[in-house]
């Protein structure tokens, strides 16, 4: 793993953006692996500036999230259908027919997970955005869950539910389970590029990269992969030996 230490957030996304930017230049239709979070915010908001001021044109680019919440539709502002058209997809030419996100409200939820992984067997991401939970979480594949995995509905760790109630009025509204890819989906992409800030992640960003592969710590999947860049701040790369 390629490790960056950044001054600042702002340095973190500009970095991040531009990783982004040179891909889609060289290969418009690129295929980008989405997350969202409050991690990939600045990296958003650089595209989208980016856009307005150089053109960088998605309309041949093909997305794939990560994960979305189960039971709330898409049209409910706290899915991340929701969150990835006011940060980045309504500012953007992507074409909404590029756009893959998990439903969150399929009658079927095991049909649109096979629905999810056909669509992502049929395409190779070039570069999957990623955050990591505190409990170094990647995608919502909590702590426990095999590497072999694929898309898949999953039970989220109190600690998720209590790092994300930030966007919820209670604690008591964050929805208990969650559709994701899988962390076998997630080494299926080219390059991997991972933001982690503050103190808060720097416990996660430590076990990753100098802890043992477990699936006590999913994260750590990542030492297997051949191409990660991690982008850190001081304080996530504070525990770091
Ligand atoms: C989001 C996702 C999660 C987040 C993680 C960090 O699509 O898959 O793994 O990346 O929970 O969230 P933030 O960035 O809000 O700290």
């Amino acid at each position: 793993m390629k490790v960056e230490i950044c001054n600042t957030y702002e340095e973190i996304s500009k970095k991040a953006a531009a990783f982004i930017i040179e891909q889609v230049n060289q290969v418009p239709n690129s295929v980008i692996g989405f997350a969202t979070g409050s991690s990939p915010i600045g990296l958003y908001k650089e595209l989208v500036r980016d856009y307005r001021e150089n053109a960088t044109s998605y309309k041949d680019v093909i997305s794939f999230n990560l994960d979305e919440y189960f039971g709330i539709n898409k049209d409910n502002d706290q899915s991340y259908y929701y969150f990835m058209k006011t940060h980045l997809f309504k500012h953007i030419d992507i074409k909404k027919e590029h756009i893959h996100i998990p439903s969150g409200d399929s009658e079927d939820v095991l049909e649109e997970c096979e629905f999810y992984n056909k669509k992502l067997a049929e395409h190779i991401v070039d570069i999957q955005i990623l955050g990591i939970g505190s409990n170094g979480h990647i995608g919502f594949n909590e702590p426990g869950t095999p590497f072999d995995q694929k898309t898949h509905v999953i039970e989220l760790d109190e600690k998720t539910r209590q790092d994300n109630a930030r966007f919820f009025n209670s604690y008591d509204e964050v929805p208990q389970y969650a559709v994701t890819m899988g962390i076998k989906n997630i080494l299926q992409a080219r390059k991997i590029l991972l933001i982690a800030t503050g103190e808060k992640k720097a416990d996660a960003v430590k076990r990753m990269i100098e802890g043992p592969e477990t699936i006590d710590l999913p994260a750590s999947a990542l030492q297997s992969h051949p191409d990660v860049t991690v982008l850190v701040d001081y304080e996530a790369a504070s525990m770091l030996s």
